[in-house]
């Protein structure tokens, strides 16, 4: 098992959802995702006016650490103004792809935090199996 610091991500994903771009939810995410390297990438929600083309802090967090050749990770830290804030159900399934990491659920000043594994959050999910 890989240690980190649950409060310096949670700090991160603070941070990072004062970035947030969602004029017509008001409501902002922040998400940090640490990878087994020990980086954390961070992402914000942005939405649009049309839309569906609006992205999830923590898929833009994911998007972000794939750029940069990661696709191990160990934890995900979110923070938003519900208590705690949980990934939807997309995201959920977006990051199962690269493993049962843990959820670090926060609210926005971060005095609520419920952790869980991903397996916990998204039970009996779908993985397909790619034969080699
Ligand atoms: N949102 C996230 O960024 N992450 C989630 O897991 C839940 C929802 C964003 C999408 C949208 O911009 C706003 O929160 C309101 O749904």
């Amino acid at each position: 098992m890989i240690q980190y610091h649950e409060q310096e991500l949670l700090k991160r994903a603070q941070d990072i959802m004062q970035r947030a771009y969602s004029p017509y939810s008001s409501f902002k995410v922040g998400a940090a995702l640490l990878s087994k390297t020990g980086k954390i990438y961070v992402g914000c929600n942005f939405e649009s006016a049309a839309f569906g083309a609006g992205v999830c802090a923590e898929r833009i967090a994911l998007g972000s650490a794939i750029v940069n050749n990661e696709n191990e990770f160990v934890a995900i830290a979110v923070c938003g103004n519900n208590s705690p804030t949980y990934p939807c159900g997309i995201c959920r399934q977006a990051l199962l792809e690269f493993g049962d990491i843990d959820v670090i659920c926060s609210n926005s000043d971060l005095t609520i935090v419920k952790t869980y594994k991903l397996s916990e959050l998204l039970p009996y999910s779908f993985l397909k199996i790619v034969k080699k």
